[in-house]
């Protein structure tokens, strides 16, 4: 070709990274690894490997061990060995190490990022500039975090052995997000690659040698699914850390509910990325690129949905399809591509599937007018349009470089789209307008919005799911805070506990007895007084066996009436902390003016003493003050991230919970549950202690006379599991709190998996709700809320 001709076409040739030294470590292995196991290469105990290819060329690259029940066995006994040890050693000793860690990371951080896309297929430009330095941030974050641990984080301990299960699309990255923080908490792991992407978690065991790392406290273990079941399954696991698919982590959570396994889960998404009709259009273009096209749109957080305003729609499609036609896609190694090839056959078999599927559905399909280079596993840019918003292609997670457009009108009806998914990752937002950003933001039901930006990271900022996105966050405290548990759990009891431990100066006194008090009670739905639909009523004994009265049987009906009410009560959420501050106040104040009332109910319940009865009384007058004083106190931060902007990390409400109360201390039981739930701007429906419910039932009137708007406080009476069974499987409750029997922990934790609630159960474990320490405080909040980190950038 003449330079001339050249200088006319503006062809490129090829700009291969050399591949000399990846190759080079995959030879010293001899092209066939081991198991990582307490320091050593130990080789599978089935004997079996199966093959890691490089997917731009189709060339394997070497043999990994399939590691089976007895590997994964080995391995999790090295981790509960090195553990005591490890921690012992204290903060700084651990320090130190991740120190270590992120130093030789650098050290050796192109060979991580040719080795990492010649085994996925992501192109070298990203590994180089993006993979690799966020993996050394994370390790020298977390440094910082293993630092602080006793003196900043002294109320909570580690968790023990912690298994962790991660996806092919950010092979060490995700190593990074695990690892870093669960050893810097001085806990050990065993982690599982995903099959087709192992060797930068392998190289990543040498360096963990290199730095003299003691034997144990990282073992990585390859291998597939079932693998990671026996990681899931065994009982010397005390958490599993896992990112990966919807599916697969709703059988994660199946298969731990009850076991008491604390769980992180980082899931699939849909996410929205949303452009008004102010936005720089021109910026936005290069936004979809980072979007969806980045890492192959292999990307969890991808910004796959395009929702465009309808002004500037046609503008703006004409603008991407010119962009997709100057993409370069080729062998990963290129330095010169912009898209590199898709991991696997199987899902590149996916990607065309869901394509076709949208063309049958009647969509419009773009794509560039060049061809994919053969010999590798590759998919080009892709564009839908004319998509209708409950098409396959606009609800399923395709996880390729495709990318499905609509338009809207309003920005209700850009909120509305945005948020009609099953998933809540992240969401892009794209305005001049600052005001209009900063509204739509909170109105998104995802983890993360970026605004003007997309997909950016740091290891200072959490990052995580709403919805069947999974719950946990990764990245700084929120992250931090999944591999440490509070010390006071240790103090819990394995029988219900009610009497006051602490010396109290709780008043005495005589008690009128039973003022006015309702022998039959309904239940209190959308702020009234409500019937049971199955018309059926409950006897209520006190103690002693005598009869008080009856309540009401609530049935599934009354479950859905009350969500219901709960969902179109809109007038909460909304209020800022000082508004629901006073109503709190105003509800400790109803309480106090009707205290001996309140008392004599639970001492003809429980047949406690008078003045254990009161002491009850003043005591959840006292916390509903602690959470009223914590209403505008319980607040956000502004995280240091690397990037120029702010990240805002916002506690924004569940939406709407179940709270399913305790059975002893009826007062208190139900006020240390319900209230931090509404201070938190979350709408409750509430099953209160199944043999003590008077207290419950009478505090309607406290609600009534206290501002609570209806539908905040909804109370449905009955049989404790079963109505908690209904709420656990209700897909339009996002949270939900159990506190009673180990069993009824387990049903709770089952059934939410199906739209992957929340959920907070006490696992047959008892607090003292009378105890100050165990009965309040901001664990409450943490659990009654959700972390959104807003990402605004700053330089014009
Ligand atoms: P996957 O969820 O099956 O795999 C993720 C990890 O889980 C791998 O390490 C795998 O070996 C392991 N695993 C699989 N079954 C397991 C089980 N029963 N118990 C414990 N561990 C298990 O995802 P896969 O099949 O690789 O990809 C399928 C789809 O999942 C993709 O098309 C994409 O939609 C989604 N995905 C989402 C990711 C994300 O970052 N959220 C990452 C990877 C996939
Ligand atoms: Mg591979």
């Amino acid at each position: 070709m003449e330079i001339k001709e050249i200088y006319e076409t503006m062809t490129y040739g090829p700009a291969p990274e050399n591949a000399g030294e990846a190759i080079q470590f995959l030879e010293s292995h001899n092209k066939s690894f081991n198991l990582f196991i307490n320091g050593k290469w130990e080789a599978p105990s089935s004997g079996e490997y199966f093959d890691s290819i490089n997917p731009s060329t189709k060339e394997k690259l070497a043999k990994i061990s399939d590691a089976d029940e007895n590997d994964v066995n080995k391995a999790v006994a090295a981790a509960k060995k090195a553990l005591p040890e490890w921690i012992k050693i204290g903060p700084h000793q651990r320090a130190r190490y991740l120190y270590a860690l992120a130093r030789q990371i650098q050290k050796h951080s192109r060979l991580f990022a040719v080795l990492e896309s010649m085994d996925n297929g992501k192109p070298i430009r990203e590994t180089r500039d993006i993979d690799i330095p966020i993996v050394a941030r994370h390790f020298y974050h977390h440094a910082g975090w293993a630092q602080l641990r006793d003196t900043n984080l002294k109320d909570y301990k580690e968790i023990g052995v912690i298994g962790q299960i991660i996806p092919w699309n950010f092979p060490l990255m995700m190593l990074s997000w695990k690892i870093a923080p669960a050893i810097a908490m001085g806990n050990t792991i065993i982690l599982k690659p995903a099959e087709f992407t192992s060797l930068t978690a392998l190289l990543f065991a040498e360096i963990c040698q290199q730095i003299g790392l003691p034997n144990g406290v990282v073992n990585i273990i390859t291998g597939h699914g079932k693998t990671g079941a026996a990681m899931v399954d065994h009982k010397d696991v005390n958490k599993i850390a896992f990112t990966g698919s919807t599916e697969v982590g709703k059988i994660i959570r199946r298969a731990t509910a009850g076991t008491g396994k604390k769980l992180s889960l980082e899931l699939g998404g849909k996410s929205p990325f949303i452009v008004f009709e102010d936005a720089d259009l021109d910026s936005v273009v290069e936004g979809v690129v980072d979007a969806i096209w980045f890492n192959q749109g292999q990307v969890c957080c991808a910004g796959s949905r395009l929702l465009v305003q309808e002004s500037i729609a046609d503008k703006l499609y004409k603008k991407i399809r010119t962009r997709m036609e100057s993409l370069r896609i080729g062998n990963a190694l290129d330095k010169s591509i912009d898209i590199g090839a898709i991991v696997a056959p199987v899902q590149l078999k996916v990607i065309e599937e869901l394509v076709q599927l949208g063309v049958d559905e009647g969509s419009t399909l773009w794509q560039p007018s060049w061809s994919c280079p053969t010999e590798g596993y590759f998919y080009p840019p892709t564009l839908f349009t004319d998509v209708s918003p409950s098409s396959a292609i606009a609800q399923e997670e395709i996880f390729g470089p495709v990318l499905v457009a609509m338009s809207f009108r309003t920005h209700k009806e850009a909120v509305k789209l945005a948020n009609n998914t099953r998933y809540g990752l992240a969401c892009s937002i794209w305005t001049e307008n600052i005001n209009l950003a900063l509204d739509i933001a909170p109105q998104i039901k995802a983890g993360t919005a970026w605004i003007n930006c997309t997909n950016v990271f740091d290891a200072a900022a959490g990052f995580g799911g709403y919805r069947e996105s999974g719950f946990g966050r990764e990245g700084g405290i929120e992250g931090i805070m999944e591999y440490l548990k509070p010390r006071i759990e240790e103090s819990f009891s394995d029988k219900p506990v009610t009497k006051r431990t602490n010396n109290s100066n709780g008043s005495t006194g005589q008690l009128q007895p039973s003022l006015g008090i309702d022998r039959t009670t309904k239940m209190y739905i959308g702020g009234k007084q409500a019937r049971p639909d199955g018309g059926y009523s409950m006897v209520i004994n006190s103690s002693k066996g005598e009869y008080i009265g009856e309540v009401s049987k609530g049935n599934r009906k009354d479950i859905r009436n009350a969500v219901e009410a709960a969902h179109a009560n809109t007038n909460w959420a909304n209020r800022t902390g000082h508004a629901r501050a006073q109503v709190l106040y105003y509800l400790a104040e109803n309480l106090a003016i009707r205290r001996e009332e309140f008392a004599s109910r639970i001492v003809q319940m429980t047949n406690q003493s008078n003045a254990d009865a009161l002491q009850e009384v003043d005591l959840s007058i006292e916390r509903i003050y602690t959470y009223a004083a914590l209403a505008d106190k319980y607040d956000g931060k502004v995280h240091h991230t690397i990037h120029r902007n702010v990240t805002l990390a916002m506690p924004e409400s569940m939406g709407v919970m179940g709270i399913v109360c305790p059975d002893e201390s009826p007062l208190i039981g139900f006020i240390s549950t319900v209230i931090p739930a509404i201070t938190m701007g979350n709408n409750v429906i509430v099953v209160p202690s199944e043999k003590l419910p008077f207290s419950a039932t009478d505090f309607y009137q406290i609600l009534e006379t206290s501002d609570v708007p209806a539908g905040t406080v909804n109370i449905i009476t009955g049989d404790k599991d079963e109505l908690a069974q209904v709420l656990a499987k209700h897909d339009d409750v996002d949270s939900i709190w159990y506190f009673g029997n180990k069993k009824g922990c387990k049903d709770i934790e089952l059934l939410s998996a199906d739209n992957m609630k929340r959920t907070w159960v006490n696992y047959g474990k008892y607090r003292n709700w009378l105890d100050i320490e165990q009965g309040e405080g901001e664990v409450f909040l943490k659990h009654a809320s959700q972390i959104k980190n807003i990402w605004i950038p700053y330089g014009a």
